[in-house]
């Protein structure tokens, strides 16, 4: 499956409470389409709501946690069958880091970063496959990172995380093209947000949530396997993938990624 795809008018957002969700929920939110917005704090996911119907979209929102797996696939699975979801954005998700004391990563932390980032995720993704399978159509949009590219040692857990999100979207991408769904992996840069303020290190070409949300949208239209931006992080990003790995690691102790 591939080519333009008809404007997507069911579009469910995890993560609709942080930066890039809001935005997206904005980019999309206009008469003649319904948002599926999902988050944790239900006070933010109503403000989000209420401009989206502001806008003339017709809004219905769901809180819960990713890490309440069988629950949240309950309720894809119930707002899958009920409404004709075009789109699911799998955007929610978080970050940790080392510390600036370099002390590591608690366990604690590591065990709920990857059971929202990875499990929660492909749990909700899964769930939503059998409806827009069913009717053949629907896209699915991963929300990975170019810290799925190369591992930086400030960031292991989460970018392990983001490299199985990229990776589990290459092979949906294959899998359902028979069934006319389109799967796209979305790695942006660095976009201002809670969580890229707290990551330490150099944030260079970082960008507005509202800017990506629209880049996000446009692309997503062409349904292309990977959406990676801004172009000149995305370069290099790609190229200490496919570098000799020395060379990558004295790449980025000089860029102080280092840890
Ligand atoms: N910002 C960046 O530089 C950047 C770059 C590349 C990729 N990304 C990815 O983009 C996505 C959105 O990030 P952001 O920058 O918008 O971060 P953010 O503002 O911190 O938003 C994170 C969102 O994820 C939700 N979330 C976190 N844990 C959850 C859980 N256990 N259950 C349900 N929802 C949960 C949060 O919900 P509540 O707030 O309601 O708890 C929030 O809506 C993430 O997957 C991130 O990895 C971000």
């Amino acid at each position: 499956m591939s080519g333009v795809l008809p404007a997507p008018r069911c579009i469910l957002i995890t993560g609709a409470t942080g930066a890039i969700g809001a935005a997206l929920a904005e980019e999309y939110a206009q008469t003649g389409t319904t948002l599926i917005l999902h988050g944790r704090r239900a006070e933010r996911l109503e403000e989000i709501a209420r401009a989206a119907r502001a806008a003339g979209a017709r809004v219905l929102t769901h809180c819960g946690d990713l890490r309440e797996a069988a629950a949240l696939r309950r309720w894809v699975a119930e707002v899958s069958a009920a409404e004709p979801v075009d789109l699911f954005i799998a955007n929610a998700g978080v970050n940790i880091n080392i510390g600036g004391d370099r002390a590591g990563e608690r366990w604690e932390e590591t065990e709920a970063l990857l059971d929202t980032n990875i499990k929660g995720t492909i749990a909700g993704v899964d769930a939503a496959l059998p409806a827009m399978r069913a009717r053949r159509s629907g896209q699915i949009a991963l929300m990975s990172s170019l810290a799925a590219y190369y591992g930086l040692p400030i960031t292991p857990s989460y970018c392990a995380s983001k490299a199985a999100l990229r990776v589990y979207g290459e092979a949906l991408r294959g899998w359902l093209r028979e069934d006319g769904i389109g799967v796209s992996v979305v790695m942006p840069g660095y976009i201002e947000s809670e969580m890229c303020r707290s990551m330490p290190g150099p944030k260079p070409f970082l960008m507005t949530p509202d800017r990506a949300a629209r880049i996000i949208r446009r692309r997503l239209a062409a349904n292309p396997a990977r959406i990676s931006f801004p172009a000149p992080l995305s370069w290099a990003c790609w190229w200490l993938a496919v570098m000799p790995p020395g060379l990558a690691e004295w790449i980025l102790r000089r860029l102080n990624y280092g840890g």
